[in-house]
């Protein structure tokens, strides 16, 4: 059974689950080269690549589902895109934002039973029913306060759910009625960031310390789950130097992890369920995360990658083959989704450069990033969501502070505030990092780098001495594995700098021939594509 996933929007995106196993899952920006790819139209790009890699066709599709999220300018049009999906498949369904990250996150976990979390700037209007309520009051639409999903709280057990919490927010974000995600999103507007930058003010956040007591900013209310924020607080504190906007960010990172801690412990009583998912764009905040887990009673954790709107189309996609074809099937998540490209396709790409085919690539490589060259590293399938995790990565070496500024001069023209993340061998993880065992694949969760490893590791060790580690075990990604393998036996140290192949503003690329065009304009100093290998 097929079922295609679409997201609509921003984080434009496609996926196809087949009999529950993601067969891919794409976002547009990947393909259109637009950050964020944005638009109410159908992101046929996406959809046609997903069906490339399952080799079907729209009429093999037994199910399609989209979602477009808490975006105005889509409810006009959203007949008109309703047709066009009839038009390639006879079952098409909505699904309701906050329900389809659920979905996103519940299914990619391994958990057979779990309690969902979903945070972000705003969900759908009206319960998902917004296309109604715009027929009705079609002229006083915009005028009209109607209640958005702010954060919601469900319990999966195997192919049922329940909603289990639900807080509204006013349109407006007026009488103190906004989700967290949009109290977040004030503080990165208010320090001059986009409301997407999310990422930058956490990493701002230990540089600022506490001119507010948090209980002036959030109220909760003690008979449920309730609670106020008040954002004229943040929107009046001083925002001209770097120490004032370190402090905003502070307040709003420190009010994010008290409520989500909160609000995790209360759904954990309710479900007596100890294993959590997360999801919304909240979830890619490592350092909520980790207090999460930490303060709260859950014992396991689980957090899609792509669990900002990019991970919606895959929600669609999961909800159509669970909830529509009521399929049963579970399959592991797959790290990487995209597609790869094969040995011609590569050697278009890299046409009029002087490359040579590597015949240990693990070995050379490591041996170039032992001299400090920055490696453009294109691998295979390419991952989901905003972390790379070894496929379409910028590789360093990790040792000294120096490579940090190096690289942010040389291709990633990032804040310097912002820290860089490293790569372990798994089983190495435990003598430089404060781990437990746990796996973390996925970046979305810190720790701290122990006292004796930090002058190894001077250029992914945060200024508050913590890392937003990914562990790497040789089955999940061979070849990545492999080369961090061979700088070990250089170094000593089984840990690699990871960061996404891109300059900042762009999407991660996808095809080798955005990462020539990357390799090509900025000062990369080796592009690796496969087993090629092309230097400056
Ligand atoms: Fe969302």
């Amino acid at each position: 059974m097929l079922s295609l996933g679409i997201n609509i929007a921003h984080d434009r995106g496609a996926s196809l689950v087949k009999d529950g196993k993601v067969i891919c899952a794409i976002s547009l920006e990947r393909l259109d080269r637009v950050k964020h790819s944005s638009g109410v139209t159908l992101p046929y790009e996406a959809m046609e690549y997903c069906l490339r890699v399952g080799n079907c066709t729209y009429k093999d599709l037994n199910v399609i589902v989209f979602n477009y999220p808490h975006h105005f300018k889509a409810y006009p049009v959203i007949q008109k895109i309703k047709q066009e999906l009839y038009s390639l498949c006879s079952t098409i369904e909505f699904v309701p934002h906050h329900l389809a990250h659920a979905f996103s996150t519940f299914y990619a976990s391994s958990f057979k039973e779990a309690t969902v979390l979903i945070c972000d700037g705003a969900g759908n209007a009206y319960k998902g029913d917004a296309l109604d309520f715009w027929k009705k009051n079609n002229k006083d639409f915009f005028k009209t306060e109607i209640d958005i999903e702010a954060e919601s709280g469900y319990y999966f057990n195997n192919n049922t759910y329940d909603v289990i919490y639900k807080r509204w927010q006013t349109r407006s974000g007026k009488l103190q009625i906004l989700s967290l995600g949009r109290m977040y999103w004030e503080a990165c507007l208010k320090i001059g960031m986009n409301i997407l930058d999310g990422g930058k003010l956490m990493g701002l956040a230990p540089y600022g310390e506490k001119l507010i007591e948090p209980e002036e900013i959030i109220t909760k209310y003690r008979n449920g789950f309730d609670f106020s924020i008040d954002i004229n607080k943040i929107k009046k504190m001083p925002n001209k130097t770097f120490l004032d906007k370190a402090n905003i960010a502070w307040i709003a990172q420190y009010n994010l992890e008290e409520i989500l801690v909160w609000l995790a412990t209360i759904l954990c009583r309710q479900t007596h369920c100890k294993n959590i998912c997360l999801a919304g764009g909240i979830g890619l905040n490592s350092v909520a995360n980790e207090r999460i887990i930490k303060e709260s009673p859950f014992k396991n954790i689980f957090i899609l990658p792509a669990s900002d709107d990019a991970g919606i189309a895959l929600g669609c996609a999961y909800f159509g083959y669970y909830n529509i074809l009521k399929g049963k099937e579970r399959h592991p998540y797959p790290m990487y989704t995209g597609r790869s490209y094969n040995d011609i396709e590569i050697q278009k790409a890299l046409e009029g450069l002087n490359y040579y085919k590597s015949d240990n690539i693990s070995k050379e490589v490591a041996q170039l990033i032992t001299e400090g060259k920055i490696i453009g590293w294109h691998q295979d399938k390419s991952e989901y969501g905003a972390r790379a995790l070894g496929n379409r990565s910028i590789l360093c070496d990790p040792r000294e502070g120096k490579m940090k500024d190096i690289l942010n001069e040389k291709v990633k023209h990032r804040e310097s505030f912002r820290p860089f993340a490293p790569t372990v061998l798994y089983e190495e993880a435990d003598k430089f990092f404060s781990v437990d065992g746990s796996e973390y694949p996925y970046m979305l969760r810190i720790v701290d780098v122990l006292e004796d490893a930090k002058t190894k590791l001077q250029a992914i060790t945060h200024v508050d001495g913590t890392a937003r580690l990914q562990t790497i075990k040789r089955e999940q990604n061979p070849k990545y594995y492999d080369l961090i393998k061979e700088f070990y036996k250089l170094t000593e140290v089984p840990v690699i700098l990871n960061t996404s192949f891109n300059v900042a503003g762009e999407p991660i690329v996808e095809t080798p021939y955005d990462a020539v065009k990357c390799f090509l304009s900025t000062e990369i100093d080796v592009l690796v594509i496969g087993e090629y290998i092309i230097k400056k």
